[in-house]
C-alpha cells in the first residue's frame, strides 16, 4: 500500500451497521452470538469443528479432531472418510435440492445452461468414469486448464470425487507455466479444452497446452473439451495421446460411486507465486478443507436456498475452488458461472448477468470495482439490482472510495459488504465481516472467522497496533503445506516467530474495536488485479536475457489494479536499453508466465542503487516511482545513482 493509501485508511471513520431486516434472518445474529461462538471456537476448536463436521456427510466418522503432535503439519479428522464431492452433490440428491439449479452457466457470446443437482451428479459421474477409463486413480495429478465452461467445476469435483489430485492452471498462463506446473506435480493427465473465449477473441487454449506439454514425459493422455466454437482456429489431436472428452463420455455411465476417502488424503495442488522464483505448490487435503469452505461459505455469505450466488472469480484461483464450487455447493446453493469479460459486448455485461438470473449474492473483486467505478455509473444504472441482497470483495484491500460506490451504487445501500480476507494457504476466508452481525468499516476486513485467532506483532513477537499479521493457532482449512519442500513451507511460513504462529507474509493494523486492516505485503510479492506475482520470478526472467545484467521489480500503486509492476533493469555493456529490448521482455514474460504478469514500465538505468554491502535498496525505488520526496540517500554506496534514476524514470514518464 503506498503512503497515501495508507493516509486514506488510517483516516476512515464510517461505520456501517447490518439493518435489522438483515439481522434478523441471518444465520448468525448479534455480535453476542458472534463473540460467544468465536470464544468457544477458540477455547475448544475440537469440540467446535466436530458439531461443524457432523453437518457433513462422514463413511466413517473421525477418531480425532485435530492432530498438532507435529507442527506445523497439523492433521484433522483424521480416521475419518468422506468425500468432498459426495457432501457438494449427493448428499443433495435425496431432498428438494435434486431439482434445485447448481450451475446457472452463461458464455461470453450469450450461450447459456442450468444444471440442476441431480444432472450436475450425472455429469460429474460421467467425467469420473471418463478420468477411471484413462486410468487415472487415487492419488494421481491432473493438470486441469480449462475456460470457464461447466466442464471446469465438473472436472475439478469428478477428481475428487475418485480422489485424484487436481491442479488447476488458470486459462491465462503460458506454456511454459503450464510445463512447469505438470513436470512439478508429475501429472499424468491434462484436461483442456479446443478453445474458449475472451473479450470476444478466441483463446487457443489446445494449442498452449501442446506447447507446454511437449516435453513433459509424465503425461500420458490429455482429455479435450469441445467449447462449441463455429469460427476456425488452429489446434490438432495428437493420435493415441488426445482424446475428445465428448466421445469418451459417450459410453459412460452416469453412476460413479465416490470413493472412500482418508481425511487426510490430498484433494488438490494450487500453484501459487512466494520470494523466490519458482511457484509453490500449495496442498490442501479432503476434510479439513472440507470442513472449514462449508461453514465460510455458509455464515460469510448468509446461505439460504433461495439464493442465486454468484463469485466472478475463476476457478484457476483459490477464490473459485473455494467459494464458486465447494463452499457454496456444499450449501447446495445456485451458483452463476460466467465464462468471459466483464465488459464483453460492453460494460454492462455484469449487471445485465445480475438482472438476467435475479443474483442475490455477489462476490467479487476489488480491481474490478475499480474498473466499474471508471467505466461510469450509467452501466448498473440502466440494471435492475434489486436482487443484490449481499456484496463481497476478496484479493486485496479495498480502498474507501471503491467500497462507497460498491455500497451506492449496485448495493442500494441496503446490501452489507464483506470484505473477505484470505489466501490460497488459508483455504477460505479467515477475516470477514458477518453480514447480519458486523458493523462494516470501508478498507477493513474486520473481525476473524470461527477458529481463527489473529495477532499483530512486531518482528520480536511483541503486540503492536499496527505490524505484521500472524495467526495463532491452526485450523482445518489451512494448507498443509508445500508439494515436494515442506522445509520451504516451514521457512515461509512458520519460522517468523520460532514456529508458533502461522505467518500469512501481510502487514496489518488493528482499530479502537479490534478491527483488523490489512495494509499489504510485508514480502517480495506484489498482489496485482488481486493476483500475487513474485517480483523474483520476473527478474529470474529478466536475466535469462543475455542483454540484461541485473533487474529489480517493484510494486507501485495504480489506479484500477490496486498495484503494478515496475521493473528496473541494467543492461549488460554493448546493449542498449531501448523500445526494442523492452517489447523483448515483456514478450518473456508473457511467454514465461503470462501477459498478465507484464509490467507497467520498464525502465532502463545504468545502474541499481545499493547498500554498501550490496542490497537493493527497493524502497527507494518505490519512492522514485511513486514520485515521492527522497529521504537519506547517504547509506548508499554510490548516491550519485539516484538522479539518474529519477532522470530514466521521469523521461518515460
Ligand atoms: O495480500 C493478501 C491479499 O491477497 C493475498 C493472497 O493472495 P491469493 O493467495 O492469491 O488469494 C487471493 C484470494 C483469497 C493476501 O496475502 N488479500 C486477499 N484478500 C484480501 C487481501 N488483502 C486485503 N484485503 C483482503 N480482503
Amino acid at each position: 500500500m503506498s503512503d497515501q493509501q495508507m493516509d486514506t485508511v488510517l483516516a476512515e471513520t464510517r461505520k456501517f451497521p447490518p439493518s435489522s431486516e438483515f439481522s434478523s434472518k441471518a444465520h448468525i445474529k448479534s455480535m453476542e452470538e458472534y463473540q460467544a461462538l468465536h470464544k468457544r471456537s477458540i477455547e475448544d476448536p475440537e469440540g467446535f469443528w466436530s458439531e461443524v463436521a457432523s453437518e457433513l456427510h462422514w463413511f466413517k466418522e473421525w477418531d480425532t479432531v485435530l492432530n498438532d503432535s507435529e507442527p506445523p503439519f497439523f492433521k484433522w479428522f483424521e480416521g475419518g472418510k468422506t468425500n468432498i464431492c459426495y457432501n457438494c452433490l449427493d448428499r443433495h440428491l435425496d431432498g428438494p435440492n435434486r431439482d434445485k439449479p447448481a450451475i446457472v452457466w452463461e458464455g461470453e457470446p450469450g450461450d447459456s445452461a442450468t444444471l440442476t443437482y441431480a444432472e450436475l451428479h450425472s455429469l460429474v459421474c460421467r467425467f469420473a468414469n471418463v478420468l477411471k477409463s484413462l486410468g487415472v486413480g487415487k492419488g494421481d495429478r491432473v493438470a486441469i486448464y480449462l475456460p470457464m465452461v461447466v466442464e471446469l467445476p465438473a472436472a475439478v469435483l469428478a477428481c475428487a470425487r475418485i480422489g485424484a489430485v487436481h491442479n488447476v492452471v488458470f486459462a491465462g498462463f503460458s506454456s511454459e507455466s503450464i510445463k512447469d506446473r505438470v513436470l512439478d506435480s508429475q501429472a499424468k493427465l491434462v484436461i483442456t479444452a479446443d478453445a474458449g473465449w475472451r473479450r470476444g477473441k478466441i483463446l487457443a487454449l489446445k494449442e498452449i497446452v501442446d506447447a507446454g506439454v511437449e516435453e513433459c514425459d509424465c503425461v500420458e493422455n490429455v482429455l479435450v473439451v469441445k467449447r462449441g466454437i463455429e469460427e476456425e482456429f488452429a489446434f490438432s489431436m495428437k493420435e493415441g495421446r488426445d482424446h475428445w472428452y465428448h466421445e469418451l463420455a459417450a459410453g459412460q455411465s452416469d453412476d460413479c460411486p465416490a470413493e472412500e476417502l482418508d481425511a487426510e488424503d490430498m484433494l488438490f495442488l494450487l500453484y501459487t507465486s512466494g520470494t523466490t522464483g519458482k511457484p509453490k505448490g500449495i496442498m490442501h487435503t479432503q476434510a479439513g478443507y472440507m470442513v472449514y469452505t462449508y461453514l465460510t461459505a455458509k455464515y460469510v455469505f448468509d446461505l439460504k436456498p433461495e439464493d442465486v450466488y454468484w463469485c466472478t472469480a475463476d476457478v484457476g484461483w483459490i477464490t473459485g475452488h473455494s467459494y464458486l464450487i465447494y463452499g457454496p455447493m456444499q450449501n447446495a446453493a445456485t451458483v452463476v458461472v460466467y465464462e468471459g469479460a466483464p465488459n464483453w459486448p460492453d460494460n454492462g455485461r455484469f449487471w445485465e448477468i445480475v438482472e438476467k438470473y435475479k443474483v442475490s449474492i455477489f462476490y467479487t473483486a476489488p480491481t474490478a470495482i475499480r474498473a466499474f467505478m471508471k467505466w461510469g455509473d450509467e452501466f448498473p444504472q440502466k440494471c435492475d439490482l434489486s436482487s443484490l441482497r449481499l456484496l463481497g470483495t476478496v484479493g486485496e484491500a479495498i480502498n474507501p472510495e471503491a467500497w462507497i460506490w460498491y455500497h451506492e451504487l449496485i448495493g442500494g445501500k441496503r446490501c452489507p459488504i464483506v470484505d473477505t480476507y484470505w489466501q490460497t494457504e488459508t483455504g477460505g476466508i479467515i477475516l470477514s465481516p458477518l453480514p447480519g452481525v458486523t458493523p462494516t468499516k470501508p478498507g477493513s476486513a474486520t473481525l476473524p472467522f470461527f477458529g481463527i485467532d489473529p495477532a499483530v506483532l512486531t518482528d520480536g513477537g511483541e503486540e503492536v497496533r499496527a505490524g505484521i499479521l500472524s495467526v495463532r493457532q491452526p485450523w482445518p482449512g489451512m494448507t498443509r503445506g508445500i508439494w515436494g519442500d515442506q522445509e520451504r513451507y516451514k521457512d515461509t511460513y512458520w519460522c517468523k516467530w520460532d514456529g508458533k504462529y502461522y505467518f500469512p507474509g501481510d502487514g496489518a493494523r488493528k482499530d479502537e474495536d479490534g478491527y483488523i486492516w490489512i495494509l499489504g505485503r510485508v514480502d517480495d510479492v506484489v498482489n496485482v488485479s488481486g493476483h500475487r506475482i513474485g517480483t523474483a520470478e520476473l527478474e529470474s526472467i529478466y536475466v535469462e536475457h543475455p542483454s540484461v545484467a541485473e533487474s529489480a521489480v517493484i510494486g507501485v500503486a495504480h489506479e484500477i489494479k490496486g498495484q503494478g509492476l515496475v521493473s528496473f533493469v541494467t543492461v549488460r555493456q554493448g546493449f542498449e536499453g531501448d523500445e526494442t529490448l523492452s517489447k523483448a521482455l515483456n514478450a518473456l514474460v508473457a511467454q514465461k508466465i503470462g501477459k498478465f504478469a507484464m509490467p507497467e514500465r520498464i525502465v532502463f538505468s545504468p545502474d541499481l542503487p545499493k547498500t554498501r554491502s550490496g542490497k537493493i535498496m527497493r524502497r527507494l525505488l518505490r519512492d522514485i516511482a511513486e514520485g515521492r520526496e527522497l529521504g537519506n540517500v547517504t547509506t548508499l554506496a554510490d548516491p550519485s545513482i539516484v538522479e539518474s534514476l529519477q532522470d530514466q524514470f521521469n523521461k518515460g514518464a
